[in-house]
């Protein structure tokens, strides 16, 4: 039963979830205003809440000090990354950690296919130069980019959202090369027109490089120094998964040095702080983390987040469950 049950709320969720947790008899206990975000510090909220579930968010560090707490039954994370969650940790103290796939897919493949426009078409420039009073006149060669139609789009990691990148791209009769651990079934090969191919060839034979792999060990630094020179000259690089895949410094050399022609980054790798040399460069496009971030999608991951809870508290299993493992036990 949920009812009765204590949950650390680290960040407010948005609406309906609220009331969901109100119904079914939660008491939610906010995570204290001005603590920091650190293990020591979720850990002693748990504890003096007597909390059986944490509704946590991407910035939140949910790792061993964290899940060791007594009586933590479940962690729902309102995202679709779990990179901030250690889930073997997770499973190793018996706690359900779940997370929110499915429903911000669209949302972010539109959000990345927007920046890979954006950074293409230079329209965060367009907007700087206009606001600063420099458009005085016409002129052929103004802010020229690079096409998005018709060119060929390198999908690193073609999973949900990967996948709705490529149906968008379907629409600019953009040539698909994919990379995945995993080969795309040969119909959806085919409904897609995408050809899996190695990540050498990818970089150098792609117009755009989007980035779609969660973040691991393997892929920590995917595009570095040697990547970023394999890609053509006229390249776009877009991430929109998760910062530490690309080499900030490194990107930063390649976008001054016009190894490539530019970059749109809704992830960094030390969030909130951005690499300075990026700060300074024209050709990239910046976005602070937003890339599921419309009304709809932000409500659905609430609501999804507190349903896994929900699910969890009243042991049944959640639908989003990342260690099933857990239930073993
Ligand atoms: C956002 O970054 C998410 O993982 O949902």
């Amino acid at each position: 039963m949920s009812g009765g049950a204590r949950v650390l709320m680290m960040h407010p969720v948005l609406d309906p979830a609220p009331a969901l947790l109100d119904e079914a008899g939660c008491e939610v206990v906010p995570y204290p205003a001005g603590d920091p975000l650190t293990e020591d510090a979720i850990r002693n909220a748990v504890d003096a809440g007597g909390c059986a579930g944490i509704l946590s968010q991407v910035i939140d560090p949910i790792r061993e000090t964290v899940l060791s707490a007594p009586g933590l039954a479940i962690v729902a994370n309102v995202a679709v990354g779990f990179d901030n969650i250690d889930v073997p940790a997770a499973t190793r103290h018996g706690v359900m950690a779940t997370h929110t796939p499915g429903v911000l897919t669209e949302t972010t493949a539109d959000f990345a296919f927007a920046l890979r426009m954006a950074a293409a078409r230079r329209m965060a420039e367009g907007d700087r130069f206009v606001r600063a009073g420099r458009f005085h006149r016409w002129a052929i060669d103004m802010l020229l980019g690079q096409d998005v139609w018709g060119a060929t789009l390198g999908l690193v990691g073609v999973g949900r959202i990967g996948g709705a990148v490529a149906r968008r791209a379907r629409a600019f009769d953009m040539r698909i090369l994919y990379t995945d651990a995993v080969p795309l079934a040969p119909a959806v090969e085919t409904e897609l027109g995408a050809t899996r191919v190695d990540l050498e060839r990818l970089l150098a034979e792609a117009d755009f490089v989007s980035l779609h792999v969660p973040l691991t060990p393997q892929t920590r630094h995917l595009i570095g120094v040697a990547e970023l020179a394999r890609m053509k000259s006229t390249a776009v690089l877009v991430n929109t998964s998760r910062g530490p895949v690309v080499d900030e410094a490194a990107l930063a050399g390649a976008l001054r040095g016009g190894v490539i022609f530019a970059a749109g980054l809704d992830v960094f790798e030390r969030e909130p702080e951005v690499h300075p040399d990026l700060l300074g460069l024209d050709n990239i496009v910046l976005a602070p983390h937003i890339a599921s971030g419309s009304v709809r999608t932000r409500s659905e991951m609430s609501v999804l987040a507190v349903r896994n809870l929900l699910a969890g508290l009243a042991g049944e299993r959640p639908p989003n469950l990342l260690n099933p493992d857990v239930l073993a036990r």
